[in-house]
């Protein structure tokens, strides 16, 4: 399943730069083989929406029969237009409003991952007015070292996020007095881009222990949620289109001690969408500088931020020249006033020209969500691939 280049230059032709091409028959393909490995095991995924919430892409998902993981108001209202079921939506966030935590009681999702105990009170509280009892799971902090970027970390202690173990004791006084929240389940996520499997194994192992701590008092959970991050190859997206989900899950089912009759659920946005999208952006200048030949295009960190935010690395290939004898290396830069718009330094590419057209690669998860209209610029359009 190679990036078609005849397909991408004849859309640059008719279709104006810089544009998302979104790979619908990789997509398929992707969660094909998650849902395959996830089923061996009857483990439930949800697609954390955050990553890439194109209709189409998240119709896609939603054929599949995966679950939806939002963290807005807006995530759930747009989950449940592309056919997602409430049953089976998780609400998570560090900061609900009143008005999101109603939407979701509305819709009476499945459950809402609550993160401090004011939160707890405040849903409880809403959840009364309503004659409603809200399901809960608990996000704990598991004090796991993702081995990732620090911007993407998330599961130590003293993070915004979760709950410490030393507040557990003070969390089921507030559940004691909440008439309107049920408890079900626990929630756990340490980061995002891991691609040292071990966190996962260090993971099953604190949520083993965290669980007893609920088994000794006689709480019974019937789901455990481990959440999401799991990396994808941004190195080698040709050589490795698909993650390994077998492996993933596998660790889980070798690891982590499941309650009889518990479910066990994923969060996963990257590795579903990651590899599926290219920001496809054409060459506008080249600058030849004494160190440093710079290639600049119509796209930049307005279109794809990650460079720019956490110095990620996309690998980048020029589609419109294959030879490979004459190559250069090129500062690949984008139109944006900031000096951190560069999607890549010192990036070996083929003898680079005005009107090039060039893939910047992996750009499906965290790309088009998180672009901005920074200097005016409009938000560009997606092309779909059948294949
Ligand atoms: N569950 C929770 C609670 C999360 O916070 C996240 C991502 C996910 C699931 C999905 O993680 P994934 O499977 O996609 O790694 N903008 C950053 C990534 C931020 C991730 C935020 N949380 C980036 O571009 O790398």
């Amino acid at each position: 399943m190679e990036l078609n280049k005849t397909f991408i230059l004849e859309k640059a032709c008719d279709q104006p730069t810089p544009f998302y091409l979104y790979r619908m028959d990789l997509l398929r393909a992707t969660l094909e083989a998650c849902k395959k490995a996830a089923d061996k095991y009857n483990y439930k995924v949800h697609y954390a929406l955050k990553a890439n919430s194109d209709p189409k892409v998240l119709q896609t998902i939603g054929e599949f029969g995966f679950g939806a993981d939002c963290v807005s108001g807006q995530e759930i209202l747009t989950a449940l237009e592309n056919g997602y079921s409430a049953s089976h939506t998780a609400f998570a966030g560090v900061g609900k409003t009143d008005d999101e935590i109603n939407i979701g009681l509305d819709k009476d999702i499945f459950t809402f991952n609550c993160e401090s105990v004011q939160e707890i009170e405040v849903i409880n509280e809403l959840a009364q007015k309503k004659g409603k009892v809200a399901r809960i799971a608990l996000r704990i902090n598991p004090n796991v070292n993702a081995n990732t970027h620090k911007y993407i970390t998330t599961g130590l202690e003293e993070n915004k996020f979760g709950i410490n173990k030393w507040e557990f004791e003070k969390i089921l006084k507030t559940l004691d007095a909440c008439d309107h929240i049920k408890l079900t389940g626990l929630h756990f996520h340490i980061g995002s881009q891991i691609v040292d499997l071990s966190a996962y194994r260090s993971l099953c192992l604190r949520v083993n222990e965290i669980q007893q701590w609920f088994i000794e008092r006689r709480i019974l959970l019937e789901h455990i949620n481990v959440g999401g991050g799991l990396g994808i190859d941004y190195y080698q997206p040709d050589l490795n289109p698909i993650i390994d989900f077998e492996g993933y899950f596998a660790i889980f089912n070798d690891f982590l001690e499941l309650q009889p009759h518990q479910e066990l659920h994923f969060e996963l946005g990257r590795a579903l969408v990651g590899t599926m999208g290219e920001l496809i952006t054409k060459v506008l200048y080249i600058k030849n500088g004494q160190r440093t030949n710079f290639a600049i295009v119509d796209a930049g960190m307005t279109e794809l931020i990650r460079p720019a935010l956490y110095q990620a690395y996309h690998k980048i290939d020029n589609i419109s020249k294959s030879d490979t004898v004459s190559d250069v290396f090129y500062d690949v830069v984008g139109p944006i006033c900031e000096s951190s718009d560069c999607f890549g330094k010192r990036v070996k590419l083929p003898l680079t020209e005005r009107g090039d057209i060039v893939a910047i690669r992996c750009a499906g998860a965290y790309g088009q969500v998180m672009a901005n209209q920074y200097n005016l610029r409009k938000i560009p359009d997606v092309v779909y691939y059948e294949g």
